[in-house]
């Protein structure tokens, strides 16, 4: 038995959820480029769970059901209060809420269909709530609560900042939901298919999949790429700066990909998006730091800009916290985790591979005086 490294290449499930195909990636059969322009994320959550775009009722419902879960237990925030959070990361902290949320759920261990459907719309709607919380307790502000007739996008923002978002901030953090709602087996979703494969419940598929997008190689590359442009300064800094970091081997986040080769299919929108806000708030060095940095990862390594590339920009022109950009990539990415688990808890094998053994062999046992 040879052993497939970082298991590239394996087919490991059936899904119908969503593909990457000739570098195109399609939920439930819809291009990604039809959502993002068309779509809101409440739209996007209810495909990639029921398999079907909602009418116009469906929609309205699973908003209004979306909105009136969004509260979080008083105790939890209490919780949050007591922490020094000043050196605690958000996605730490999120990961461990989430797990938390699983304690105040009376149906936390309800295997049946309609309970895993009804604490998936409160995972989702509860989500936003957490980030925000933690994001504003550490500021030494209080929490604000979600707001009924807001959508999810428009929530989300009004809660970070305590008041109504601008149309053109709602437009924009709609779409970067959309863009990064599901995508395939990635490893934070691998993850919650294998936790919950075992029968697990969904907090613990959740909080498993948190832990897993909380790496700088996946869900962590996002903050670390608005590091870089930051430590870059001035656009004329960008190449040589690029330059030292292949030089001393380090890894340019935000550039590559395990499964796109020619181009990752959403980094196009959120260039776009990037170039129009940092311009709106006269930071067009950004943009235009990333795009000289595109340009030469690509000519040097021929590695294209990936999701987290651009999103940085673009979560930076938004006023967001750097170190909240991976929660936020969460409150998207639990959509997919969410539709996976119950794709995986409605035909369900354990998940259990196996490893090519290469350690020593027929080694016996020596007392301990005599090692
Ligand atoms: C995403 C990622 C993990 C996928 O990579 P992978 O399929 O596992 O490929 P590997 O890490 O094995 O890299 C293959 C080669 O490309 C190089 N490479 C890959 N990504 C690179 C990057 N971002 N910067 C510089 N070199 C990179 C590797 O150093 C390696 O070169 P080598 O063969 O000379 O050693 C990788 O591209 C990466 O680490 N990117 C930065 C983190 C990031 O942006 N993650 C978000 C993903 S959406």
């Amino acid at each position: 038995m040879a052993a497939t490294k970082g298991l590239e290449g394996i087919v490991a499930t059936q899904s119908s959820i969503s593909s990457i195909i000739d570098d195109q990636l399609t939920y439930v059969g819809y291009d990604i480029d039809d959502l993002a322009e068309n779509s809101s994320f409440e739209e996007v959550i209810y495909l990639l769970w029921n398999q079907k775009l909602p009418n116009e009722e469906e929609l309205k419902n699973f908003k209004e059901d979306l909105v009136s879960n969004m509260e979080i237990p008083n105790e939890i925030i209490e919780h949050l209060k007591s922490y020094d959070l000043s050196t605690v990361h958000p996605m730490a902290a999120l990961r461990t809420v989430v797990s938390m949320l699983g304690l105040y759920d009376s149906e936390a261990d309800e295997m049946n269909e309609d309970a895993n459907k009804r604490k998936a719309v409160r995972l989702q709607a509860k989500i936003p709530t957490v980030v925000t919380a933690f994001a504003r307790i550490r500021k030494g502000q209080d929490p604000v609560g979600p707001k009924k007739g807001l959508g999810f996008a428009a929530n989300f923002l009004y809660m970070l900042n305590g008041k109504d978002p601008e149309d053109i901030e709602v437009e924009a953090f709609n779409k970067a939901l959309v863009l990064h709602a599901d995508h395939e087996l990635n490893a934070s979703t691998f993850t919650a298919r294998v936790c919950v494969a075992t029968l697990s419940d969904i907090y613990s598929g959740v909080t498993a999949a948190i832990g897993a997008l909380k790496g700088p190689l996946h869900g962590g590359a996002n903050e670390r790429v608005m590091k870089m442009l930051t430590e870059i300064g001035e656009v004329d800094n960008a190449i040589p700066h690029i330059k030292e970091r292949l030089e001393n081997k380090e890894k340019i986040m935000g550039m590559g990909h395990r499964v796109y080769k020619q181009g990752d299919p959403r980094a196009k929108h959120l260039r776009e998006m990037s170039k129009e806000l940092t311009k709106l708030t006269g930071q067009s060095k950004y943009y235009d730091m990333s795009i000289k940095i595109e340009e030469f990862i690509k000519e040097e390594k021929g590695l294209p800009a990936n999701v987290d590339f651009y999103s940085a920009s673009v979560y930076h022109s938004l006023g967001v916290d750097h170190d909240l950009f991976t929660p936020i990539f969460a409150v998207s990415r639990i959509s997919g985790w969410l539709a996976h688990i119950l794709e995986q808890y409605d035909n369900n094998r354990l998940i259990r591979p196996r490893a090519e053994y290469v350690g020593p062999k027929g080694q016996t046992y020596q007392p301990i005086e005599k090692r």
